[in-house]
């Protein structure tokens, strides 16, 4: 997809709550846009665990339904809200669809009652870090080798951001 001006294709995204059904779609980009994806089981356990599943998607000229841009899952403990996943398609991502789908899960664990967002980024992933800052992440700690690489580990930040004062 053709990078265009930030606004004009999202103006008819919308947002909904993932299915089963759109697992195996989910799954597909899951493959694309991760090194280390997780299995198609584990996006599922999130469900049957009722974590909050979301998809983006987006009605596209000609296609008979919307197209699914990206999904976050979200887990919510008592007042904090962690977010354990978030994805764009690799073919759109940089248009500002991401920080679109960061704001709407804000959004909704603050209706949930979360007061803190937190997450878990691969120390070497700034284009996710440079998506946390923006929406008004900061860095609270390191967990070292966190997470698995092709030759050893690598670190976690972790981020946390305050509900209410950042949307
Ligand atoms: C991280 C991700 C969700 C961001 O989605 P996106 O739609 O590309 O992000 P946006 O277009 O909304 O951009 C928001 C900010 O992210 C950063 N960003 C986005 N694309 C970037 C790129 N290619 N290079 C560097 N920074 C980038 C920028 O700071 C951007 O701010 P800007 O508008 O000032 O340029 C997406 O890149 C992705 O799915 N990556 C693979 C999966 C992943 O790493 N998920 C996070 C796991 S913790």
């Amino acid at each position: 997809m053709a990078s265009v001006a930030r606004g004009v294709e999202l103006s008819n995204l919308h947002f909904r709550r993932m299915m089963f059904s759109d697992l195996p779609l989910i799954y597909q980009m899951e493959q694309r846009c991760h090194q280390f994806p997780w299995s198609e089981e584990s996006l599922a356990d999130c469900l049957r665990m009722q974590y909050d599943g979301w998809v983006a998607e987006q009605f596209v000229d000609k296609a008979p339904s919307p197209l699914i841009m990206g999904y976050a899952i979200v887990m919510k403990a008592l007042d904090e809200a962690h977010l354990l996943n978030i994805v764009i398609d690799e073919s759109a991502q940089g248009q500002g669809f991401g920080i679109a789908l960061l704001n709407f899960v804000k959004t909704k664990a603050i209706e949930q009652g979360a007061s803190v967002m937190l997450l878990e980024v691969r120390e070497s992933n700034s284009q996710a870090q440079r998506l946390y800052h923006k929406s008004g992440f900061e860095v609270i700690g390191v967990r070292k080798a966190y997470y698995p690489i092709e030759n050893g580990r690598e670190a976690a930040m972790v981020m946390k951001c305050s509900l209410g004062a950042s949307l």
